[in-house]
C-alpha cells in the first residue's frame, strides 16, 4: 500500500538515517526501486518528475501503474509515491491522480508567492492525507553546459516556509543536480546546522544526491537530513549497462532482440545503485 512520507521520514529523522528518493522514468525503473526497498526492507519514495510523469502519458497512469506494480509485486514495505520539483498546477494534478506525496517548488517565485502558495497546497494535501515538500534556495545543475556551484538557503526564508505546515523542507546548502564541477566546494554544513537551527524537528531533504561524497552524505544525516534523492547515479548506472549489452551484440542475434532482454541489464544496474544508496543512507531493516 502506498503511504505518505510523513511518519517514514519523522521515523529517520529520529533513528539518524535517511529515506532515499529514486526518480523513475518507466516500468522497469519502478520494479527495481520496488525489489530492491523490499529485499533491504527499507521504506522508499519513488519521484516522479514533471517530465516522467509527460513521458510516462501523465501522472494518472503514473499512479495506476505503481499501485498495481505494488500490490502485484506483494512489497510490504512503505512506498511513497512523490512528485519531484512539482509546478503549482502539477501538484494539483498528483493530489488527483492518487500520488501519496507532492514536492511544491515555489524556489523561483518571489518569497511572498512562495509564501501564499505553498500555504493553500499544505491544506489541500493534508486534507487527503498527502506530504508536501517545500524548496528554499534554488538548488541549481547544469544549464547551457554551465555547472552552478548551489546556492545555499537563507535560514530566516526556510523558518518562514517550515511555519508553514510542511512537512518536509529541500534547502539549498551548496548541493546540486546532476554532476559536481571539479572546483564544487563541498556541503554548506554551516548553513546546514544554521536552518536546522531554526526549524527543529523537521526532516530535511538534500536534493542532488548524486557524486557527494559518501562522508558528506553521512555528516548531512547527522546534521537532520531524512531524505535524499537519487536520479543521475540511476540513469549513468542505466546507460552503461545498456551500452554493454547493445556493443556485445547480442540483441542482434537470432530473430532480432527482445526488448525484455534488451532493458534486463539496466534494470539490475539500477537495483544495484539502489542497494549502495540505501546501505549508505542507513535505511536496510527500517521498513
Ligand atoms: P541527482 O540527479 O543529482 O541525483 O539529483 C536528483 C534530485 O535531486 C531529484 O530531485
Amino acid at each position: 500500500m502506498l503511504v505518505s512520507a510523513k511518519e517514514m521520514l519523522d521515523k529517520a529523522l529520529a533513528g539518524k538515517y535517511a529515506v532515499g528518493q529514486f526518480n523513475i522514468n518507466n516500468l522497469e525503473w519502478t520494479k527495481s526501486v520496488l525489489l530492491t526497498a523490499q529485499e533491504m526492507n527499507s521504506p522508499v519514495i519513488l519521484g516522479v518528475s514533471e517530465g516522467a510523469g509527460k513521458y510516462m502519458t501523465g501522472f494518472e497512469t503514473v499512479a495506476a501503474m505503481v499501485k498495481a506494480m505494488d500490490k502485484s509485486l506483494g512489497i510490504t514495505v512503505p512506498v511513497a509515491l512523490h512528485l519531484d520539483h512539482g509546478t503549482y498546477e502539477g501538484c494539483y494534478k498528483c493530489i488527483k491522480a492518487g500520488f501519496t506525496s507532492i514536492m511544491f517548488d515555489g524556489s523561483h517565485y518571489p518569497i511572498e508567492e512562495n509564501i501564499e502558495k505553498t500555504t493553500e497546497l499544505v491544506h489541500a494535501a493534508h486534507n487527503l492525507g498527502l506530504s508536501i515538500e517545500a524548496e528554499v534556495g534554488s538548488i541549481g545543475g547544469e544549464e547551457d553546459g554551465v555547472i552552478g556551484m548551489g546556492e545555499c538557503a537563507d535560514p530566516n526564508e526556510c523558518k518562514s516556509i517550515a511555519d508553514l505546515g510542511v512537512d518536509m523542507l529541500a534547502a539549498g546548502i551548496g548541493n546540486i543536480h546532476g554532476k559536481y564541477p571539479a572546483n564544487w566546494p563541498g556541503l554548506s554544513f554551516d548553513t546546514l546546522a544554521a536552518v536546522k537551527e531554526k526549524i527543529g524537528d523537521m526532516p530535511l531533504v538534500l536534493h542532488g544526491g548524486t557524486g557527494i561524497p559518501a562522508d558528506m552524505i553521512q555528516k548531512a544525516i547527522s546534521l537532520g537530513v531524512s531524505k535524499i534523492n537519487v536520479n543521475t547515479e540511476c540513469q549513468l548506472s542505466f546507460a552503461a549497462a545498456t551500452r554493454k549489452y547493445v556493443e556485445a551484440g547480442k540483441d542482434l542475434e537470432g530473430k532480432g532482440f527482445d526488448p525484455r532482454k534488451l532493458l534486463a541489464p539496466g534494470a539490475e544496474a539500477i537495483k544495484e545503485t539502489v542497494r549502495e544508496k540505501i546501505n549508505l543512507f542507513g535505511s536496510a531493516g527500517k521498513a
